[in-house]
C-alpha cells in the first residue's frame, strides 16, 4: 500500500472517500449527513463504520463514515485504532484507492500512518492466494513530516511482525544476524560460539548447546548526535524453544517460533533508529540460539556459571530465556550504559496473569517504570507493573549453587523478574518487559490478525525519542 499526502483536497475524486464522526456532531460532509446521520441515525461510536454509495452525487464513488466517538476522549491510540478499522472496511469492500479527509483538531498524522500499517499487514509469503490489498490512501488533513514518521513506525513494526511470523527453520540465529548486520546506519557485532565461550556466557551457552543451529550474540550500537544517554535493549532471541530435555507438550509448542519477539522487536527498533535520528547511543542486544533436547543439551540439575561469576542450578530447562537473558544482561551492564531495557516472551504466568492485550513490566527504578507505562499508553499499548518484592528470591534458592532458575509454582513472572535482577549491575536503571501473552495472537484482537503483532516497537521508539 502506497500512503500519500495531499493538502487540498476539494475536488479530488476518489474511490471511496473516508471522513470521520464524532458523537453528537454532524460529518463534514453533506451528503453523508443527509443520509447517514439524519436519515439512518449513525451515531458514530468509536469504531462504528457506514458505508454509503454516492450514486453520482459526490466526487466519490462512496464515502466511509468511521465513528470517532467522544470528541473529548478521542486521543492518538484512536487515531491509529479507526484507521486500521477504516482500512480493514476498504480491504473488505475490495476498493483499491481511498482518500481519508478527517476533521480533526490535531495533526494525527503519524498515529494514522500506523494504523494503516497495522491493517495492512498480512503474512502471506508462503499462501498461494493473497490477501485482498488496499493500492493507495491519501491522508489531506496531517502533514508530510508526521505521516513519514508513521511510516517509519509501520515499517520496523513490519519487520518484527515478519521475523516473528516466519517458521523457526527461517527465523534462525544466523539469520537474526543477517538481518541484524544489513540494516543500514547502525554498526553491527556477531559473536560465534567460540566467542561467546571466551566471554564466560555459561549459563546462555548452555541453553544453546541442545541444538545443531549455532548460537549468535549480536550486538548492534546506532549512534545519534550529541547523545544525552546510553540504553541498551535486549530482545530474548529463542528462535525455538521445545522446553529441552523438560520437553513442552505438544499444543505448548505448536507457537514457540515466536520465542524470538522481543529479538524481533529490538531488531524493528533497531531499523528506525538511523531515519528518526534520535541523539541518544543505543545498544541493541540479542543472545540468540534455540532450546532443543538434542544430544548435547543441558539438563535438569546442571550447575552453570553465568558471565558475572554467580552459578545457577538448571531446575527446569524449559526456564531458558532468563538464562540467556543473564548473560546478556551482564554484557550491557558492562557497557556501562545508563539504562537497560529487555523485552521478553518471558513467562506463561505473565499471560495467565494479564492475558493477551497487556504486557507485563517490572525494574529497579520506578520512574523509569512509570515512564515507558506512560509512553505505552500514548503508543497504543498496554503495559502493567508487576512487583519485585524480595519474597520472590526465596523461591529460588538453591543448595548447591546461588540460585536455581525456577521455583514455585506461583508468582512466576516476578520470579522470572527477581531472577534477571541478579545480572544487572553497576548503576544502570533497569526494567524488564514480559511480552509473553501479547507478542503472537492466536486469533484475530482489535486491529491485528492472528500471529505476530510487533508489540514493543511503538513504545520503545517513542521512549527513545
Ligand atoms: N517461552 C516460554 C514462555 C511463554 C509461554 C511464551 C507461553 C509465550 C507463551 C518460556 O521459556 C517458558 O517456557 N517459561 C516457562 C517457565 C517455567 C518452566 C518456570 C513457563 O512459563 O511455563
Ligand atoms: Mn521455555
Ligand atoms: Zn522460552
Amino acid at each position: 500500500m502506497e500512503i500519500k499526502v495531499l493538502n487540498d483536497a476539494k475536488e479530488l475524486k476518489t474511490e471511496v472517500l473516508v471522513i470521520n464522526k464524532f458523537e453528537g456532531e454532524k460529518t463534514s460532509n453533506e451528503l453523508a449527513n443527509k443520509f447517514a446521520v439524519e436519515k439512518d441515525k449513525f451515531e458514530g461510536k468509536f469504531g462504528q463504520t457506514y458505508l454509503l454509495q454516492t450514486l453520482g452525487q459526490d466526487n466519490a464513488d462512496k464515502i466511509l463514515i468511521v465513528g470517532f466517538g467522544k470528541k473529548d476522549e478521542f486521543n492518538a491510540p484512536k487515531m491509529t485504532e479507526a484507521v486500521a478499522k477504516s482500512v480493514k472496511k476498504l480491504q473488505q469492500i475490495h476498493a483499491k484507492k481511498a482518500c481519508f479527509d478527517f476533521d480533526v483538531m490535531c495533526d494525527y498524522g503519524k498515529s494514522a500512518a500506523i494504523g494503516a500499517y497495522i491493517a495492512d499487514y498480512a503474512f502471506d509469503k508462503y499462501k498461494s492466494e493473497k490477501s485482498t490489498k488496499v493500492d493507495e490512501i491519501t491522508f489531506t488533513k496531517f502533514s508530510k513530516a508526521e505521516v513519514e514518521e508513521g511510516i517509519i513506525y509501520g515499517e520496523a513494526m513490519k519487520l518484527t511482525r515478519d521475523l516473528a511470523n516466519e517458521p523457526a527453520a527461517y527465523a534462525t540465529p544466523t539469520k537474526l544476524a543477517e538481518v541484524a548486520q544489513n540494516i543500514e546506519g547502525i554498526t553491527t557485532e556477531v559473536f560465534d560460539k567460540d566467542e561467546i565461550e571466551r566471554m564466560n556466557m555459561g549459563a546462555y551457552l548452555a541453553v544453546a548447546k541442545g541444538s545443531i543451529q549455532p548460537p549468535k550474540f549480536i550486538h548492534m550500537k546506532y549512534t545519534g548526535k550529541n547523545p544525552k544517554k546510553r540504553i541498551a535493549i535486549i530482545g530474548k532471541g529463542l528462535c525455538f524453544d521445545s522446553g529441552g530435555m523438560d520437553l513442552k507438550p505438544a499444543s505448548s509448542m505448536l507457537t514457540m517460533r515466536d520465542d524470538m519477539s522481543g529479538a524481533a522487536c529490538v531488531l524493528g527498533v533497531m531499523s528506525a533508529l538511523a531515519k528518526l535520528q534520535p541523539e541518544l547511543e543505543v545498544h541493541g542486544i540479542i543472545a540468540a540460539c534455540e532450546n532443543m533436547p538434542g544430544n548435547g543439551a543441558y539438563k535438569p540439575g546442571d550447575i552453570l556459571t553465568a558471565k558475572n561469576g554467580k552459578t545457577i542450578e538448571v531446575d527446569n530447562t524449559d526456564a531458558e530465556g532468563r538464562l540467556t537473558l543473564a548473560d546478556a544482561i551482564c554484557y550491557a551492564s558492562e557497557l556501562g550504559v545508563n539504562e537497560i531495557i529487555d523485552i521478553a516472551t518471558l513467562t506463561g504466568a505473565c499471560m495467565v496473569a494479564l492475558g493477551t492485550s497487556v504486557s507485563g513490566i517490572m525494574g529497579n527504578d520506578e520512574d523509569m517504570i512509570a515512564n515507558i507505562i506512560r509512553t505505552a499508553k500514548n503508543s497504543g499499548e498496554k503495559f502493567w507493573e508487576l512487583p519485585l518484592y524480595p519474597e520472590y528470591k526465596d523461591s529460588l534458592k538453591s543448595d548447591i549453587a546461588d540460585m536455581k532458575n525456577t521455583g514455585s509454582r506461583y508468582g512466576g513472572a516476578s520470579a522470572a523478574g527477581v531472577f534477571l535482577k541478579e545480572f544487572v549491575s553497576g548503576n544502570a536503571k533497569w526494567a524488564h518487559i514480559d511480552i509473553a501473552g501479547t507478542a503472537f495472537l492466536e486469533k484475530p484482537q482489535k486491529e491485528f490478525i492472528s500471529g505476530a503483532t510487533g508489540v514493543g516497537v511503538r513504545t520503545l521508539l517513542n521512549y527513545l525519542k
